[in-house]
């Protein structure tokens, strides 16, 4: 990570958004910024009562904050319904014909949804729900790839009290067994399959193998996609088109009216140890929070055509293709597919097509598709584009000037939102029309926001100076436990400072600019996905051949990070490239491809202390090719650490 900081330091411009922009943004210059950050810190209470008076409520809460013994509670005694105002609210206001989904296939016609449709289309489905048992506080399990089906799917949740846990499309059976059983979901909704890269993957089949030992679940919805033959389950398995379109399933599915606090989605995410947990959030608080991040971030107005490029399977998906755009009445579009195929003018194309005004990505796509060369965006018109953004990890300078000039034309602001599973929103970013910007650096707190970095001994760190970035107060967006699992919420998240930690390190420079600069735990971003290594040590010895494994990341160009697994054969197993090969296979159909190692070393030997423990800073250096391997004389035997790096894989 040093080599990074060093690299983004060594890029001084900085970026000031037009005054044209700037002028008819919601927030216009750093003194608003000021004043507002100010007041938001100085009361939030007042600062956050204020913005929830923005959507509608069924009835007005009593209490905006309340901390409940390091369970914080915001908007206690009011009730809402968080689909009814994605959609019903926004119909009211005389937007029933606006569009809310551009939808771009992999392959075939784009698909428009407007607000009317859609609210249709959720209700039919929320009615099916009902009918099928789903009641207020249950779980339902998603399991779909990026089709309208899958917002319909939550949003028909959201309406009727439901609790939805999306699950990733690309995520193996493995993987969705592990969430549905530790989710304890009683109902399924799939697809047969999903298309990427021209090829189709078996989603039906995959749900089929995870559910052999998931017995909660009951029922099983399934989206016909891709058309691959599947079998169906008698009187479990059923047709989503055959029953919305049944007689009697009505147009129309009154929205429960459900406290502040009750749950609404719960979404895993990879920590340090374990299995992935699972991240609550709740109704209101969520609300509040993703509408008015992406109201001011995005700079949202009512002719813009928003493109997000996430999959809706993670957090940003959640937050900026579903709840926050569809709360302020955007118009959004979402994708089938990956950002190469057929070519790698895939966004551009769509850009183009949809005259798209807004664009958010990761820097792993920016990274991967500035390889392809300059041609690619330069054979579409991107006149339309005003505003872009990333989110996922650290922007490297050379990316983030490539976007800047190829794709913003040295006019669009960029917003490097910084935020987590775990925060709901962006806490740290650019406000477009205001923020001087530094290329690598998220820039500052949003409202309400008093982020901090700190030393181990929990005081304030130095300008400059690296540490554990910490956010200091509650906001309404914040996660409210891990799922089935309060000890672990509290454990993580608030046992080493009585703070939010957020498993960041970063540093405040001497403007205030934070930059993010990784991970502190164990946990891999793997072109912007979080993998925990515990998870992909735990595959690889679930191998009949290994006997112990050890999983850190290395740097990669397009990916970010990448894996690196130092893997101890059991005795008499031949290390060879087929059994190589083979564990990185294992692992892909264990968690999933994104999970699967780039590098594997063999190893007769791993770097531990005289207490067993296993050393992964020495190991992180080997496969960096670093030797800054600190003290190793507190390893039980000194002598394997050259000998590893000496085999290290490069
Ligand atoms: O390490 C930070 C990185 O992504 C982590 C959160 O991952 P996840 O929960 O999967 O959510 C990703 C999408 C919000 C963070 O702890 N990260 C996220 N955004 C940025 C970032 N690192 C640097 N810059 C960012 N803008």
């Amino acid at each position: 990570m040093a080599d990074y900081i060093d690299s983004i330091l060594k890029e001084n411009r900085v970026f000031y958004p037009s005054d044209e922009f700037s002028r008819k943004s919601y927030i216009k210059n750093m003194a608003q910024y000021s004043k507002l950050y100010k007041k938001s810190i100085e009361n939030p209470e007042a600062f956050w009562a204020g913005i929830a008076s923005h959507i509608e409520w069924f009835k007005k809460w009593d209490i905006v904050l309340r901390n409940d013994m390091g369970f914080f509670k915001w908007f206690e005694g009011g009730y809402l319904n968080a689909c009814y105002n994605c959609l019903d609210r926004i119909v009211k206001s005389g937007r029933k014909d606006k569009i809310a989904y551009i939808w771009e296939p992999e392959k075939g016609e784009s698909k428009t949804y407007t607000y009317g449709h859609l609210l249709k289309e959720v209700c039919r489905l929320a009615n099916v729900l009902k009918n099928m048992g789903v009641q207020r506080g249950h779980v339902v399990e998603i399991y779909l790839p990026m089709i309208p089906e899958l917002p319909i799917a939550m949003l028909a949740c959201a309406r009727i009290g439901a609790i939805h846990s999306v699950v990733f499309a690309g995520f193996s059976s493995d993987a969705l067994k592990d969430r549905i059983q530790d989710s304890k979901a009683e109902l399924l909704i799939t697809a047969d399959g999903s298309f990427r890269n021209d090829k189709v993957y078996p989603l039906k089949d995959n749900a089929d193998a995870a559910l052999k030992d998931c017995p909660t679940i009951n029922k099983v919805i399934v989206v016909k996609r891709a058309g691959n033959k599947i079998r169906m389950a008698g009187g479990r398995d059923f047709w989503w088109h055959e029953l919305v379109n049944e007689k009697g399933i009505a147009d129309f599915c009154e929205p429960e009216s459900l406290h502040a606090e009750e749950s609404l989605f719960i979404l895993y995410t990879s920590g340090t140890t374990g299995k992935p947990k699972g991240i609550l959030h709740t109704q209101a608080g969520y609300l509040v929070f993703v509408y008015q991040t992406f109201k001011w971030i995005f700079d949202i107005k009512d002719n813009d055509i928003y493109f997000c490029t996430a999959d809706i399977g993670w957090i940003t998906g959640h937050s900026y293709i579903v709840y926050g755009p569809l709360a302020n009445g955007a118009t959004i579009i979402m994708y089938e597919g990956s950002p190469t195929f057929p070519e790698p003018d895939r966004f551009w194309r769509i850009v183009e097509k949809h005259k798209a005004t807004i664009f958010y990505t990761a820097p792993t796509a920016i990274r991967a598709l500035a390889k392809e060369g300059d041609e690619w965006p330069g054979k579409c018109n991107l006149s339309s584009l005003r505003l872009l953004g990333t989110v996922g990890e650290p922007i490297n300078p050379e990316a983030w000037l490539w976007y800047h000039r190829l794709i913003g034309k040295s006019k669009c602001p960029i917003v490097d939102t910084w935020w987590q599973t775990e925060t709901g929103g962006v806490l740290i970013t650019p406000l477009p029309g205001a923020t001087p910007l530094k290329p690598g650096s998220a820039t500052k707190p949003f409202f309400g926001i008093v982020a901090d970095v700190l030393r181990e001994d929990g005081s304030k760190a130095n300008v400059n100076e690296g540490g554990y970035l910490v956010i200091r107060n509650p906001w309404p967006g914040m996660l409210r436990t891990v799922w089935n699992n309060p000890d672990r919420y509290r454990h993580t998240y608030f046992e080493k400072f009585g703070v939010y930690l957020t498993g960041d390190t970063a540093k405040i420079d001497e403007d205030g600019y934070f930059w993010i600069m990784g991970r502190v735990d164990d946990v891999i971003k793997v072109a912007g996905h979080r993998i925990g290594s515990a998870e992909v040590e735990s595959s690889l010895v679930s191998h009949k051949d290994v006997a112990e494994a050890a999983v850190v990341p290395f740097p990669h160009d397009i990916k970010g990070q990448a894996i690196y697994a130092f893997v101890v054969l059991k005795k008499g197993v031949k290390k060879n490239d087929a059994l190589k090969e083979e564990l990185k296979q294992h692992v892909a159909q264990h968690i999933g491809p994104i999970a699967k190692p780039d590098r594997i070393q063999f190893a007769d030997d791993l770097p531990k202390t005289r207490s067993g423990k296993i050393m992964r800073r020495i190991l992180k250096s080997i496969a960096e090719g670093s030797t800054d391997y600190g003290n190793i004389m507190t390893l039980a035997e000194p002598s394997v650490v050259e000998i590893l790096a000496k085999n290290r894989v490069g």
